[in-house]
């Protein structure tokens, strides 16, 4: 984990979501050590709310709000708690997410494919639904990320429900990017690359970025620590510019 502590997101109010393991467990620890108050959500309470006694154990600012991304009401109560906690909220990180690399498309049961866009489709537009009127009355303008993928840019075999996923991801974020751009709202995707998290590691037939993994001009995975980094330069005032972007965090895979 690299701890720079440049106070990069110093007085930042941040949420993250699928924050109890991987990528936004490591974002959760890198942003809080950059200076930001974070606010915690994934499903599982236990892991949530020990990441947010370790942060604050470390002198950060963390609260846990155990919660599904799929339901607009949980999502709500996050948005409360970032209000009460901290006062408000100045950048989020949607990043909860799911797929298994499953059988053909013509094979794929119904229900696979309505959770798998269900999580990481509605996911997104429901934390968006309830982010941007909060950061639109506070006046001070926002930034969000969105997790989307290299199965965002191009497919890869039996993961059709997760590569329209995560098109469907970067779509939404250039839609949500082109309508609060003049509110002061800038609103990005992270294209990840395979990563090594319970994703890849845990699922038994290799999660569905394992084989992307050899694509990449680096020919490893990503740590996830690596794509936290990137989430954080986003979050944060020095990527003032961007905005409406699908930025690779995935070793070259998506040039090749
Ligand atoms: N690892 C890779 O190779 C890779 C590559 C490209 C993109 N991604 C994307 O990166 C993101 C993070 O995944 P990861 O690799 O860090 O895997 P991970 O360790 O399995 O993390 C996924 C996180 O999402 C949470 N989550 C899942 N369903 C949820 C729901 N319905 N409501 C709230 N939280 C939910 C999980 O927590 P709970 O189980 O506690 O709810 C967990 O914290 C995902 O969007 C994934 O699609 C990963």
């Amino acid at each position: 984990m690299y701890t720079t502590s440049s106070g990069l997101l110093h007085g930042k109010r941040i949420m993250i979501t699928g924050a109890s393991s991987g990528i936004g467990a490591a974002s959760a620890r890198l942003f809080a050590d950059e200076g930001a108050s974070v606010v915690l959500m994934a499903r599982r309470e236990k892991p949530l709310c020990d990441l947010a006694e370790e942060i604050r154990a470390a002198g950060g600012r963390a609260a846990a709000v155990a919660g599904d991304v799929t339901s607009p009401g949980d999502v709500e109560r996050v948005v409360s708690v970032a209000v009460e906690a901290f006062g408000g909220l100045d950048a989020a990180f949607n990043n909860a997410g799911w797929g298994a690399r499953g059988t053909d498309l013509h094979e794929t049961a119904d229900s696979a494919y309505d959770r798998i866009m269900d999580v990481n489709v509605r996911g997104v537009w429901n934390c968006l639904r309830h982010q941007i009127p909060l950061m639109l009355d506070q006046r001070t303008g926002g930034t969000i990320v969105n997790t989307s993928s290299t199965a965002g840019l191009f497919a890869t075999g039996a993961l059709a429900p997760y590569v329209a996923a995560k098109h469907a991801v970067l779509g939404l974020t250039k839609a949500a990017a082109a309508e609060y751009g003049a509110r002061g709202i800038r609103v990005n995707a992270l294209v990840v690359g395979t990563t090594r998290t319970g994703l890849t590691e845990q699922n038994p037939r290799g999660g569905p970025q394992r084989p992307v993994a050899t694509r990449a001009i680096q020919h490893r995975m990503a740590d996830p620590s690596e794509v936290a980094q990137a989430a954080a330069w986003l979050c944060s005032d020095r990527s003032s510019f961007v905005t409406g972007g699908a930025v690779p965090v995935d070793g070259g895979c998506s040039a090749v």
